[in-house]
């Protein structure tokens, strides 16, 4: 798998001469979330971020659907929980009543196991969807379980397409060609990405609103983010210029060590009201869910990491009005 990030092509843009400290770039900043500000005064108990936690409502239910937002799960370090996010969260707002679409964006199919679906026993998969002109999206998308929550699965020949899409005309946008027809029946589409910075993960940005980072609560995960921020803001001057960071989740916390929290507020130093107030922490309950083919949601409905991502999800519809 490649490790460079992949470089849109030049159109004239400002060119940034090397990789910055961790700077947020002014474009990538949406407008302020309606975060309840009273929190302090008001007497809310601090949240892992170091930060009060403020109450996120139960969100209404919704009589209509779409618009979809899109969002890009990304992180180009693996291991760090885009997968479990993307599961969790989906799963999350599918129970508040989204209907909402997971794109499996990573060859390992990872997505596709966590959520029952076998990559080898499927008939087409994300693949067929951007290299077939005859193939919609409908014939690639399947329901899982989960109500309201659909899927479109992966396999191993999605790692042929960031070959072959090199020669395509507008290669960066083939997903978001791929996906338009899903934004008037969804809520939310979430991409899974896979671990690189390449052409995949560049089509899966361009065709994104919001971008999610899962971050593990480790001092070296702060590294690649300088290099991720760079890629993001390429993509904006060039390819996306509305793409916005929705937020950063910090997950594999662990409250009991100084270390996490630590790293965490590492982050919200750097990146202040981008920081979800919502962390994951480490249970090993998370691998057993990918072994039972489902989302925690379902699996352990009362465990603390179902409760966490459930929360998550309420900060997510706090943060994206429209939602
Ligand atoms: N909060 C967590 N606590 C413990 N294990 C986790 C947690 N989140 C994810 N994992 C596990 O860590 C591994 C990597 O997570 P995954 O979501 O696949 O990361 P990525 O998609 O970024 O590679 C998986 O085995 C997953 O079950
Ligand atoms: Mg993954």
């Amino acid at each position: 798998m490649s490790t460079q990030p992949y470089v849109p092509p030049e159109q004239p843009a400002p060119e940034s001469p090397h990789v910055p400290e961790i700077v947020l770039p002014e474009a990538s900043v949406a407008a302020p979330a309606p975060v309840d500000i009273s929190a302090a005064a008001s007497g809310r108990p601090i949240g892992p971020t170091g930060r009060p936690m403020p109450l996120f409502p139960e969100p209404g239910p919704r009589e209509t659907h779409g618009p979809a937002r899109i969002i890009a799960m990304c992180n180009q370090k693996g291991g760090v929980g885009k997968t479990t996010t993307t599961i969790n969260l989906g799963a999350s707002l599918a129970e508040y009543g989204r209907k909402v679409l997971l794109v499996d964006f990573d060859p390992q199919g990872s997505l596709s196991v966590g959520l029952g679906v076998n990559p080898y026993d499927i008939d087409r998969s994300v693949y067929n969807l951007l290299m077939e002109r005859g193939t919609a999206l409908e014939d690639v998308v399947v329901k899982t379980d989960v109500p309201g929550l659909d899927l479109l699965p992966s396999n191993i020949d999605l790692s042929a397409a960031e070959v072959q899409l090199v020669t395509e005309v507008a290669r960066e946008q083939v997903l978001a060609r791929a996906l338009a027809p899903a934004v008037a029946d969804y809520d939310f589409v979430i991409i899974d990405c896979q671990p690189s910075l390449g052409l995949l993960t560049v089509n899966a940005l361009t065709a994104s609103d919001g971008v999610i980072v899962p971050l593990e609560c480790e001092f070296f995960a702060l590294r690649g983010v300088a290099m991720l921020v760079e890629t993001i803001q390429k993509v904006q001057d060039r390819l996306n210029p509305e793409l916005t960071i929705d937020g950063l989740v910090a997950t594999m916390y662990d409250s009991r060590t100084v270390h996490s929290r630590e790293v965490l507020a590492r982050l919200v130093e750097a990146f202040e009201d981008k920081v979800f107030h919502t962390a994951i922490s480490r249970t090993v309950r998370f691998p057993e869910t990918t072994v039972a083919g489902e989302p925690i949601t379902t699996f352990a409905t009362s465990s603390g990491g179902a409760y966490s991502y459930r929360q998550l999800a309420r900060e997510v519809l706090a943060r994206c009005p429209g939602t």
